[in-house]
């Protein structure tokens, strides 16, 4: 489906247009039909039969933009019953409700119930952040001796892509059913100069609900000029449902070092050891234990906002984080193909945001753990380069894993 054209569906499976749903202005849903063959859940232990009964995607209209841009809702089902929605307007997760020790279903990211809050303002909820995750320095790189100059939107440097990056974007959108998963696969096409950055850059995102219990996220991209490319997910995490903040979470980062910043955020381009400061989280460690301690770099973000260098970050799947939430027994383990994450304890959350349900988000309600290549990249040569040229393919995968015990 285009953002925005006409619904084409798969194979004209779902063959009917935008234009007719607004017309008929009746609620339309697309439940899609699962042919599936060969799905056994081993979680559940449910067979083919049972899976394919429970496994859904749905898809709604969800509003317009002030452009007039429909957006669509994608509402997923796996197999053993965790539900996902995500939007095509920023590539945006609204919701994702997965159980307790108990099977008890939550909601466990923050957001809003609507598209209009989500325009109006949103810290990246959920959101795909791109070209560039994160930050670059005062908005400045070089690449092939051709300095560029990108949009400036925090303080002095460029953050998350800019004034209007890919979380603010309508993308367009196609269901996808596989044995193990359904989920919606999201193009954009960022213009050449979009933002400031160089070539018309190709991006696809693939969201999969697993069986598995997994939320797995496919980034692919093209390009036809020679230009930095770091997608990442931002959503905020709290797994007791967003009942309380986020400071009796315990998180373990599976990471030695980490990547200090000046006042601005800006990597100073070390990688010291975390070893005997507030930064090893090697083990599980309560995040509120240590936030408030005297250490210079917790003043910078006011609290942690810094990326960790994995340990066998690399083009290997690894697990770079687990965090669990002690009362509900809620885990989410993530891995992922990138080197770095960034793990932010939702320090500009100050309860100035009125979420999902009437909740208003207080300092720290909501944590990221974004998988990413390293802030500023394109300044700093000794990270990993993040410039993707022509004819090469962008590809890493991030997978959420919930369970509960
Ligand atoms: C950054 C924070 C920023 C936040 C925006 C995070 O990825 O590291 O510095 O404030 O996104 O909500």
């Amino acid at each position: 489906m285009r953002a925005g054209g006409e619904f084409d569906g798969e194979k004209g499976r779902l063959a009917m247009y935008r234009t007719r749903w607004q017309a008929a202005g009746f609620f339309m849903v697309a439940t899609t039909g699962l042919m599936l063959s060969s799905c056994r859940c081993t979680q559940c232990g449910v067979g083919p039969k049972e899976a394919q009964s429970k496994m859904e995607v749905n898809v709604e209209p969800f509003g317009k933009t002030p452009e007039g841009q429909p957006v669509r809702i994608y509402r997923l089902t796996n197999a053993n019953g965790l539900k996902a929605a995500v939007m095509t307007y920023g590539a945006i997760v609204v919701s994702l409700e997965v159980p307790d020790k108990n099977g008890a279903l939550a909601d466990v990211v923050l957001g809003y119930d609507n598209l209009d809050a989500y325009i109006q303002k949103s810290p990246y909820f959920g959101a795909i952040v791109g070209r560039y995750g994160n930050r670059i320095g005062k908005g400045r790189f070089t690449v092939d001796g051709t300095e560029y100059t990108l949009a400036i939107n925090n303080g002095e440097n460029h953050l998350h892509g800019g004034i209007k990056g890919f979380d603010k974007v309508v993308w367009d959108d196609e269901p996808v059913r596989r044995p193990d998963g359904v989920g919606i696969k999201l193009s954009y096409l960022s213009k050449d100069g979009e933002e400031g950055y160089p070539g018309n850059l190709q991006a696809t995102v693939t969201y999969v609900l697993t069986n598995a219990d997994e939320l797995r996220i496919e980034y692919a991209a093209t390009t036809d000029k020679a230009t930095p490319v770091n997608l990442t997910h931002h959503g905020y995490w709290n797994l007791t449902g967003g009942q309380r903040d986020i400071l009796a979470h315990v998180l373990m980062l599976n990471a030695d070092r980490f990547t200090p910043v000046d006042q601005g955020l800006i990597p100073t381009g070390e990688m010291p050891r975390v070893r005997g400061t507030v930064m090893d989280f090697t083990r599980p460690t309560a995040i509120g234990a240590r936030i408030a301690a005297d250490y210079e770099q917790l003043k910078f973000g006011g609290g942690y906002d810094h990326n960790w260098v994995l340990d066998k970050g690399g083009k290997k799947m690894t697990l770079a984080a687990r965090l669990s939430e002690p009362t509900t027994g809620r885990v989410m383990e993530v891995y992922t193909q990138e080197p770095g994450v960034q793990f932010y304890s939702g320090n500009f959350l100050d309860g100035t945001i009125t979420g999902k349900g009437g909740v208003v988000y207080q300092h720290r309600w909501g944590l990221c753990l974004e998988t990413q290549h390293f802030p500023d990249s394109p300044n700093q040569p000794n990270f990993p380069s993040t410039i993707l040229r022509p004819g090469e393919k962008y590809e890493t995968v991030t997978v959420y894993r919930f369970s509960a015990k």
